[in-house]
């Protein structure tokens, strides 16, 4: 009884997997024989392989790429497919037999060769296609207009082929068309102005070919738009207004054309955009206003290589969303745009501002900014990097600091504007001060004439010091100390000479000693640009302050370190800088190490005195100023009368002059005297 009962149970369910079975392969089953017929004439046709396409098998259940529906093909792939050895000889688009394939939905042959023109019958026999996908295909030839008849299609793809002449207007008859991209051919001509009609379209791309003349405004009612992109063409005229209502727009891509005009203010309606790529065309004119401040969305901003021009608004720091900003090689000019406090997301962004007009001191750490370029501008003052791990481009600015523009390119730029340049942090001898009213400018003359004066006076004075110290010291020889001049600062003791070629100059150190003292030659380390080399602050492993001049063999003349060293060589005075040591192992760079001397140098100590806010040292006093005078002089006595042989002082008429002007700003700022 259960042994029957089972077996029939088993029978029931093997009957009932049959009929299920049947139902199966009747739905996936090739029905039509005219079908079959087409499918093996463009397995012919196009050379494709039995191993994709088994001849013996049906094509709905097994041939590769092949989808059915209701026993007719639906969609065919040969993407990715490949040809027989003897398809590849002479390929070919021959693919007549789609003509009876009256229920294809999609043609997908995405990076398969098919050198040809596409045919005029697909726009009035595939009636049916949806989805036509020829990216890659190596077709030649035009765009038929016969496509504008495929009313259904919702997806054309010809990206990457050697299409050529014109867009067939026709094409704006597809009103199901979401999906249109033309890039990277060569067709000519301008936009239809059809494409307006497109009802539903989402992504419209035609990058990347020879269009030319202007975007039709009919577009702006593409409300739909998601994606619109037509880089690297021959467009010009202005941006359309109408554009404006394309609220769904996510991508916009107009770069590489010749768009002249400037950015209509309706661009700041466009909410969802996130990209907008405007990089090389003709743009000019100010940006408006709350662009912006009302573009949340925005990711990437790129409109350099235009002639964009007026300041940046403050709120290009204040983007929530932003990764990326160039607005290089333009004309934007104006100071820095005052960066806020709450801006750490905006700082995390790559910012492009090179190649402008900006100007004025950087009033925060570049630190803060995840990679900034800021080369090729008008920027001023001293330069705050405070993480090292950042990056910024700071180049061929004003700035104090390596690698900028000449003091004269700086001069005329401020000047120019009617500013004032900082002059690289040191004393402005030239420079008149700024024009003032008469009344003022008056009362400036008599000071400056008091000025001048007085610096007269003071100059006589310096020249007895002078005549009297060469006397008294040829009197008494080499005695050294003067108790006029008040304690010679005491040095380390000059270590053993080590190289006989450089015996008396300090002590040998290896490069990476002076790396890491110096924290890789640091921007921040740097004191200023001499004139025979570089002086950066640094301390040495033992926590010795000292001071590195780095002489590049580049740009300096290769023999001047050496002249240096030699000199520090042969002279030893209580009142020159102490040389500590070398450093001649790197091919390109020299280095010298000195004492570092805490109070700065003497233009500094004068120049203090007029900024009385921030400064440690206090304004010199007169007797000090004379111990200077007096010091400077028996430095300036050993170079010419005590060492062998005398040495003539190159820069002394230059430290004279500074001396002299300098303090001729202490009297005219001070308005005292
Ligand atoms: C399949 O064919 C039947 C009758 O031939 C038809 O009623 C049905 O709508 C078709 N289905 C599709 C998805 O075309
Ligand atoms: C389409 O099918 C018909 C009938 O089988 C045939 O006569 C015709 O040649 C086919 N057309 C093409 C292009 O293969
Ligand atoms: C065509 O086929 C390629 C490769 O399989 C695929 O990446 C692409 O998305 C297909 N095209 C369409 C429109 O589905
Ligand atoms: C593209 O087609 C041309 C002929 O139209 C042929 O010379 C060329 O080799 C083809 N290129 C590729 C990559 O198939
Ligand atoms: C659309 O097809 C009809 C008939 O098939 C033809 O007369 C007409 O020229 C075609 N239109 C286009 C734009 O090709
Ligand atoms: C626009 O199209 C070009 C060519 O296909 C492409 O290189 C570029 O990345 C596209 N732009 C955007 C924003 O996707
Ligand atoms: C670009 O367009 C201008 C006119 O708008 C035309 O004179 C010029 O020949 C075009 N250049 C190319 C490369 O098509
Ligand atoms: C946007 O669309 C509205 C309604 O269709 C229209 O009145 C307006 O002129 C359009 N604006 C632009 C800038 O095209
Ligand atoms: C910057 O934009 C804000 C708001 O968008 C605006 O109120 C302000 O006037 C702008 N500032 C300048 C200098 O244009
Ligand atoms: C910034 O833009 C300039 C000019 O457009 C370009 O040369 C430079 O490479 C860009 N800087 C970086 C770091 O990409
Ligand atoms: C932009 O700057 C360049 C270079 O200084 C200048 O020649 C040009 O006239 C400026 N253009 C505009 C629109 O201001
Ligand atoms: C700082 O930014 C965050 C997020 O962007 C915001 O929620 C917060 O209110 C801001 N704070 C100030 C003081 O602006």
């Amino acid at each position: 009884m259960e042994a029957q009962r089972n077996a029939l149970s088993i029978f029931l369910l093997a009957v009932i997997l049959f009929l299920i079975q049947c139902v199966v392969a009747q739905k996936a089953r090739l029905s039509s024989p005219i079908e079959r017929r087409a499918l093996l004439d463009l397995r012919a046709s196009l050379g494709l392989r039995g191993k994709d396409w088994p001849i013996k098998s049906d094509p709905c259940s097994s041939w590769l790429g092949i989808e059915c529906r209701n026993g007719s093909v639906s969609k065919i792939s040969v993407s990715g497919l490949k040809r027989t050895r003897l398809g590849r000889l002479s390929p070919k688009f021959n693919v007549d037999s789609l003509v009876n394939l009256t229920r294809l939905v999609s043609f997908n042959a995405s990076g398969f060769p098919l050198p040809g023109s596409i045919p005029d019958w697909f726009g009035n026999r595939l009636a049916n296609l949806e989805v036509l996908d020829l990216r890659s295909c190596n077709i030649s030839g035009s765009i038929p207009g016969t496509l504008g008849n495929l009313s259904r299609l919702t997806s054309l793809y010809l990206h990457d082929n050697n299409l050529a002449g014109l867009i067939p207007a026709t094409l704006g008859l597809l009103r199901n068309l979401k999906f249109l991209d033309l890039s990277v051919n060569s067709l000519t001509g301008s936009i239809p102005s059809s494409f307006g009609s497109f009802g539903n379209m989402e992504r419209l791309e035609l990058a990347s070919n020879y269009l030319s003349e202007s975007i039709p405004p009919s577009l702006g009612s593409l409300r739909g738009l998601q994606v619109f992109n037509v880089s690297d063409n021959n467009l010009s005229g202005s941006i359309p207004i109408q554009f404006g209502n394309l609220s769904r727009l996510v991508k916009l891509d107009l770069s590489r054309n010749s768009f002249y005009g400037s950015l209509p203010e309706e661009l700041k309606m466009l909410r969802s955009l996130k990209m907008m790529i405007m990089a090389d065309n003709e743009l000019e004119g100010r940006m408006p206003v709350d662009l912006f401040s009302s573009l949340v969305e925005l990711q990437v901003v790129d409109l350099s290589r235009n002639k964009l021009d007026g300041a940046l608004n403050a709120t290009i720091w204040s983007m929530p969303k932003l990764q990326s900003l160039d607005v290089s090689s333009n004309n934007f000019t104006g100071p820095f745009p005052g960066l806020r406090s709450n801006i750490s997301a905006t700082t995390a962004a790559m910012f492009n501002l090179s190649n402008n007009f900006f100007y004025g001191t950087l009033n925060f750490s570049l630190g803060m900014f995840r990679f900034i370029d800021l080369s090729g501008n008008y920027f001023e003052g001293k330069v705050v990097v405070n993480n090292a791990k950042r990056y910024a481009i700071i180049d061929r600015n004003c700035l104090q600091a390596l690698k900028q523009r000449t003091l004269e390119d700086c001069r005329l730029f401020y000047t120019d504007r009617g500013l004032s340049f900082d002059n690289f942090g040191a004393p402005d001898t030239t420079q008149p001060p700024p024009a003032e009213s008469s009344s003022e400018s008056r009362k400036r003359l008599i000071f400056i004439l008091a000025g001048v004066v007085g610096g007269l006076g003071f100059i006589v004075l310096l020249v007895l010091i002078l005549v009297l110290v060469l006397r008294h010291n040829k009197g008494i020889g080499n005695q050294r100390r003067n108790a006029d001049v008040g304690p010679v600062p005491e040095g380390d003791s000059p270590q053993l000479p080590k190289d006989p070629t450089i015996a008396g100059a300090g002590d040998p150190f290896t490069y990476e000693q002076l790396l890491l003292a110096t924290d890789n030659f640091s921007e921040t380390n740097l004191i200023k640009q001499g004139h025979s080399g570089d002086l950066f602050r640094g301390i040495l492993e033992a926590g010795i302050p000292v001071v590195i001049k780095r002489v590049s063999l580049s740009s300096f003349k290769k023999e001047s370190y050496m002249m240096e060293l030699d000199l520090f060589r042969k002279l030893s005075h209580p009142r020159f800088v102490l040389l500590l040591g070398h450093c001649l192992e790197h091919e390109t760079e020299k280095l010298l190490v000195y004492k570092h001397m805490p109070n700065g140098d003497l233009a500094n100590s004068f120049y203090r005195a007029t900024n009385s806010d921030d400064d440690s040292l206090q304004s010199l006093d007169w007797i000090t100023r004379l111990k200077v005078a007096t010091g400077a002089a028996e430095g300036l006595f050993h170079l010419h009368h005590e060492c062998n042989p005398s040495l003539v002082h190159r820069y002394f008429r230059t430290c004279f002059l500074l001396l002299f002007s300098s303090i001729l700003i202490v009297i005219v700022n001070n308005q005292c005297f």
